[in-house]
């Protein structure tokens, strides 16, 4: 069993330590817990308030309740759009629970408390003690920036701070762990709680990033033409005899392997013999399953500038300009920045430690696994382009269009989310917004509702570059169309004209229509890319709903917070 890294000034006796790490390896016991009160019907409210845009803030969440209520606590889970200011005042003990999302925003289901959280006239949180688990990723500029954020805002309007902020990165698991583990009892110290519980303990999934299901794909299938300027794929791979089920809106992470040519030229380029062992194992194969050697760090640049001759790339990291840093770098890896100065040369270890872990890819599924209960779909755009006078591959998305087939193995695990789901009402419209692979997850919406037989109307906004080249799933499409399944369709070819049109476009030009489907209770789903289309379909939903509902623009903000708040506008983007 593993064993817990619990901070030295957790309040734990060497047994109740056996007992979480127990607790955490996910086994079910009854737990006794006496601290000499009498039952009481005041059990001490933890609120546990989460951030999320992909589910994983609320899946830590839920294992800080289970813990909370194992120690007599009442948890109290909600996503933050949930609440507002003036219940947020009454919370007297809170764990907030979120991670970043775009440049070092807010996750979706956080942004209206916060807004409301960071005005000047905010009110005071005196009463509340708070603990905040930041969820990030290293790979960004702010990492961990919403839990900073939320960390600071709270401790300015008066709350006071029981356990210092934890910041995640990718392998949030451990850190995780180790805060629940620290902070519910500095929650619980004082309370008049005595436990006598039937700790109803979540199951830990079978497979997960630790342990991945060693999956065979059934299928690769190029989905665009051959004249097309993308490449989008689609994928089946088989989850048979793997006890595994998903649910359409959940996303299935594959685990990458770099392309053995990268490696070959990333070993050329440092000077090093791959067959040199360190740790155990040769250098290939270190660069080859363990390490990212396409998107540079940050150390590593910092090492290369500081060996290099070549000054260009140290005074770009020592401007401290990130616009300027990022605009160099689009499109250049790792490679590119050894070949740039050819003298630079480390040893294998040098190298090797100056890596970042290779990292799995997520993908939406774009099946229902009401449909498809022994596969997953995948759809996904292979990276590919030339950049420094060089072919340059996406790690996962071409690993699996190249180098994956029906004899090799691929790693997967499934991350859930909840929040991304078709409406239990199967009578309720849905609008879907996915141009590119944003198409993915309603593919599996459109699959989920004809097998619930579902009477409510669907309508699919769809794009791509050019509609002779770029209309993936159109065969799909229409017979849904032919058999009711698919009530409305709005495509949005960019490059056809002269013009570019976007999904926006279509949807402005449908105003009337969508704002009655949002007035019949329709939900609003929007997929794909974040930084550009998600934004520009946001504002047009907004623009959309002050004109057709003769709403101001505050009205029109309030009317979409109000969707937010009844998941009923929700976004899976990338
Ligand atoms: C929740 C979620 C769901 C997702 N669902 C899907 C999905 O359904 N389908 C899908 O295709 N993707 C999806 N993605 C994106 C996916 O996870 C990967 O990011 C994507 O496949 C690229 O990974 P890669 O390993 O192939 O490329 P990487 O090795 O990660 O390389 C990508 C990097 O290459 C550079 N780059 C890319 N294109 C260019 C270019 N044209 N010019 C210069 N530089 C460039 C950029 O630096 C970019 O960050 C999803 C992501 C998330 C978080
Ligand atoms: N991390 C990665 O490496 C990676 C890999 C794959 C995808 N992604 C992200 O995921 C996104 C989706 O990729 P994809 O291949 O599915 O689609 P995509 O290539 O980004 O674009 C699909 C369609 O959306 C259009 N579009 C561009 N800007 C838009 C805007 N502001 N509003 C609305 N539509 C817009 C495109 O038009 P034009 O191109 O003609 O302008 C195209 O017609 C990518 O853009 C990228 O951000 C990232
Ligand atoms: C499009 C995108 C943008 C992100 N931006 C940031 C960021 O600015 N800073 C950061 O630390 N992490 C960032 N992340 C990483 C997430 O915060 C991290 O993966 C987190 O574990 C997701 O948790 P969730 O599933 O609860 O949303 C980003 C992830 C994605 C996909």
């Amino acid at each position: 069993m593993k064993t817990l890294n619990i901070p030295s000034n957790a309040p734990y006796s060497t047994t109740q330590q056996a007992w979480l790490n127990g607790f955490f390896a996910g086994m079910h016991r009854r737990i006794l817990q006496n601290s000499g009160a009498e039952p009481s019907s005041d059990i001490r409210v933890l609120n546990i308030l989460y951030g999320t845009q992909t589910g994983t803030s609320e899946s830590v969440a839920e294992d800080a309740a289970t813990l909370a209520k194992a120690q007599g606590l009442k948890p109290i889970i909600q996503s933050m759009d949930e609440v507002d200011a003036n219940e947020l005042v009454a919370m007297e003990y809170l764990l907030i629970i979120t991670s970043t999302y775009g440049e070092g925003e807010m996750p979706d289901n956080a942004q209206i408390l916060w807004d409301a959280v960071k005005e000047d006239n905010a009110q005071n949180l005196d009463n509340t003690h708070y603990s905040v688990l930041a969820l990030g990723d290293t790979g960004y500029d702010l990492f961990c920036q919403a839990g900073i954020d939320w960390d600071n805002r709270l401790e300015k309007l008066g709350a006071k701070r029981l356990y210092n902020r934890v910041d995640c990165d990718v392998d949030y698991e451990d850190p995780a762990e180790a805060w629940i583990a620290a902070v519910i009892p500095l929650m619980a110290e004082g309370a008049a709680t005595v436990v006598d519980v039937e700790t109803p303990i979540k199951e830990k999934a079978k497979f997960n990033r630790k342990n991945p299901f060693p999956a065979t794909m059934t299928l690769n299938k190029i989905l665009t033409s051959e004249a097309s300027s993308k490449e989008t794929r689609h994928y089946e791979i088989s989850i048979a005899d793997s006890g595994l089920s998903y649910e359409a809106g959940d996303a299935l992470c594959v685990i990458p392997t770099n392309c053995p040519e990268l490696v070959d030229a990333v070993i050329n380029a440092i000077g090093c013999d791959e067959e040199e062992i360190v740790d155990d194992v040769t250098l290939r194969e270190h660069l080859t399953s363990d390490l990212e050697i396409k998107l540079p760090n940050k150390e590593l640049l910092q090492v290369i500038s500081e060996k290099a001759k070549d000054p260009t790339l140290r005074e770009l990291l020592d401007s401290g300009d990130k616009d300027k840093l990022s605009d160099y770098l689009w499109g250049r890896d790792t490679l590119d920045c050894l070949l740039q100065n050819p003298d630079v040369m480390f040893s294998a270890p040098e190298f090797i430690a100056l890596l970042k872990p290779l990292q799995h890819r997520a993908y939406s599924i774009s099946s229902s696994g009401k449909m498809h209960p022994n596969s997953v779909h995948l759809t996904i755009a292979s990276v590919r382009y030339e950049a420094q006078n060089r072919a340059h591959k996406g790690v996962c998305s071409t690993y699996l269009a190249d180098i994956v087939n029906e004899s090799t193995e691929v790693k997967i695990f499934f991350t859930p989310n909840k929040s991304f789901r078709v409406p239990e009402d199967n009578s309720l419209p849905i609008i879907m917004v996915g141009p590119g692979t944003g198409i993915a997850p309603f593919r599996a919406f459109l699959q989920e509702r004809n097998f619930r037989k579902a009477t409510g109307k669907n309508w699919l906004f769809f794009g791509d570059r050019n509609a002779k080249t770029d209309f993936i799933y159109e065969d799909e499409l229409n017979t849904m169309q032919e058999n009711g399944i698919l009530n409305r369709l709005d495509l949005a070819f960019s490059r056809d004209q002269e013009e570019k049109i976007y999904v926006q476009d279509k949807m402005r030009e449908n105003g009337a229509e969508l704002f009655a489907w949002l007035e019949q209770g329709g939900y609003f789903f929007v997929c794909g890319d974040a930084y550009r289309m998600a934004k520009d379909v946001d504002k047009a939903l907004h623009e959309l709903i002050a004109e057709q509902g003769h709403k101001s623009t505050d009205e029109a903000i309030d009317y979409v917070n109000q969707l937010k708040k009844e998941k009923r506008y929700v976004r899976d983007v990338y």
